[in-house]
C-alpha cells in the first residue's frame, strides 16, 4: 500500500476542487437555506467524467479505481455534502449493475448514470426496517413476465430526481434470503414520491419517501436470481461505506481549515488564539484524527482496488472517519466560539453535515456489528 497520490489522482482532485470552488461554492449557502438541488450540477460533473469514476469504460465510466473515486468524493464533500452523497448514490446502481447486471441491463442503464445525465437511487430502507434491512416488507409478486410491487420506501436520497433506482423487495419468505433486487425506473406506473423529509442538514440532497402501488417491474429488471437481493445490497454498501468515509474527510478538512484560520487570526488577551494551548491542542487532535481517518479510508479503497476482502475495513473507515468528523466539526464550532454557532461561518453547517454520516449507509452501531462479526470469524 502506498500513501502518495498518483498523478492521475492529483489531477482528478484538482479538477474536482476547481469545479466545486467555482460552480458549487457560490450557490451553497443559499441553496442549503432554500433546500434547492440542482440536477445540472450532476450533469456538469458528468461532463467532466466525475460521476462514473470506478465504472468500466465500455459503459461510459472512467474505468478507474476507488482510490481515484475517493479523491473526487472528498473534494465535493469539502464544499457540500449533499452533492457528494448524490454522486455516491448515483454510483451505487453503477456498482451493482457492473457486478451483477445482465449485458442488457448494463448497456441500458449504466451509461446514463456514468455520464451524469441520469441520477441514481438506492431503495432499501423502510419505516420498520432501517438497520434490520433484511426484514423489509415491500413485496414483489411474480405474475408472468413482470412482478407486481407494493410497499413504501423511506429516507431515499434524491428519490424524486432518480431515473434509475435499485429496489429491494420481498419475493420469498421472511429474512434476508427472501429479498430480491430490481431496477426501478422513474415514470413506471404506480411509482410516486411521498413526503420529503425536513432534515437537520444536507438540504441540497432531498430525502424522499417512495410509494409503490401495483408497480409492474418486468422480470428482465430483476438483478440476479430471486433471493439474492440482500447480498446485492450488502456488497454495494461495502463500497458505498468507503465513499461515506471519503465524504467525512472532506467535511473534516474544511472544518479544520476554518478553525485553524480563526485561531491564527482571532486575538484575545493580546495574542492569537493559537497561542493558547487549550486551543492549539484541540487543533492538533483534530488534525491527527483527520490523518488517521484518511489512512483508513485509503486502506479500504486500496483493498477494494486490489480485489482483496475489504468489508471490515470499509466499515472501520466509515465508522472512524464519520465519528472523527463529528468530533472535528463540533470542536471547530467551539474554536470559533460565538461566531461558530452563527451562520456567518460554515462551521455549524459542517457539524450538521457530519451528523448524518454517522447514520447513512448503516448507522455506526451497524458498522461495529459488521466489524465484530468479522473479528469473530478471524483466526
Ligand atoms: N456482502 C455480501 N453478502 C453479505 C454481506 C456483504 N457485505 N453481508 C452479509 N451478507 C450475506 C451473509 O453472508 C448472509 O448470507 P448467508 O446466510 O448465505 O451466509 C446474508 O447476507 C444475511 O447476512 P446477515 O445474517 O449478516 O444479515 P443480518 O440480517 O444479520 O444483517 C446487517 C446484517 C449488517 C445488520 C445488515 O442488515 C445491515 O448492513 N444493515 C444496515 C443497512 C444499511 O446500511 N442501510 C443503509 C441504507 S442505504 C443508504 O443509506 C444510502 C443512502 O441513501 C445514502
Amino acid at each position: 500500500m502506498h500513501f502518495e497520490e498518483t498523478a492521475i489522482q492529483t489531477e482528478l482532485r484538482e479538477l474536482t476542487r476547481k469545479f466545486a470552488q467555482k460552480e458549487l461554492a457560490p450557490l451553497i449557502e443559499e441553496d442549503e437555506r432554500n433546500e434547492t438541488f440542482r440536477p445540472e450540477i450532476i450533469r456538469k460533473l458528468g461532463e467532466l467524467g466525475l460521476t462514473g469514476i470506478p465504472t468500466p469504460e465500455e459503459f461510459g465510466g472512467a474505468g478507474l479505481g476507488y482510490q481515484e473515486y475517493i479523491c473526487v468524493i472528498e473534494e465535493i464533500a469539502a464544499v457540500n455534502l449533499g452533492y457528494a452523497i448524490s454522486v455516491a448514490v448515483t454510483g451505487l446502481p453503477q456498482l451493482i449493475l457492473s457486478k451483477f447486471g445482465t449485458a442488457e441491463q448494463k448497456a441500458k442503464y449504466i451509461p446514463g448514470l456514468a455520464s451524469g445525465t441520469a441520477i441514481g437511487g438506492f431503495a432499501l430502507s423502510e419505516a420498520s426496517s432501517g438497520s434490520d434491512a433484511g426484514s423489509l416488507r415491500t413485496t414483489a409478486k411474480r405474475e408472468g413476465d413482470h412482478y407486481l410491487v407494493n410497499g413504501t420506501k423511506l429516507w431515499i436520497t434524491q428519490g424524486g430526481f432518480s431515473e434509475t433506482l435499485i429496489l429491494m423487495a420481498r419475493t420469498g419468505g421472511p429474512g434476508p434470503k427472501g429479498v430480491s433486487a430490481f431496477i426501478l425506473e422513474k415514470g413506471m406506473e404506480g411509482f410516486t414520491t411521498g413526503k420529503r423529509e425536513k432534515k437537520m442538514g444536507i438540504h441540497t440532497s432531498h430525502t424522499m419517501e417512495l410509494v409503490l402501488n401495483n408497480v409492474k417491474i418486468p422480470v428482465k429488471n430483476r438483478i440476479g436470481e430471486e433471493g439474492e437481493g440482500f447480498k446485492v445490497a450488502m456488497s454495494a454498501l461495502d463500497g458505498g461505506r468507503i465513499t461515506i468515509g471519503a465524504s467525512a474527510l472532506g467535511i473534516s478538512r474544511s472544518a479544520l481549515a476554518v478553525a485553524k484560520n480563526h485561531a491564527l487570526e482571532r486575538q484575545q488577551f493580546g495574542k492569537p488564539l493559537m497561542e493558547f494551548q487549550g486551543i492549539s491542542f484541540m487543533l492538533a487532535d483534530m488534525a491527527t484524527a483527520l490523518e488517521a481517518s484518511r489512512l483508513l479510508v485509503w486502506q479500504a479503497a486500496w483493498l477494494r482496488d486490489e480485489g482483496k476482502p475489504f468489508s471490515k475495513q470499509a466499515s472501520m473507515a466509515k465508522l472512524f472517519a464519520s465519528d472523527s468528523a463529528m468530533k472535528i466539526t463540533t470542536d471547530a464550532v467551539q474554536v470559533l466560539g460565538g461566531s461558530g454557532y452563527t451562520q456567518d461561518f460554515p462551521a455549524e453547517r459542517y457539524m450538521r453535515e457530519a451528523k448524518v454520516l454517522q447514520i447513512v449507509e448503516g448507522a455506526n452501531q451497524v458498522q461495529r456489528t459488521v466489524i465484530a462479526r468479522a473479528l469473530s470469524k478471524e483466526n
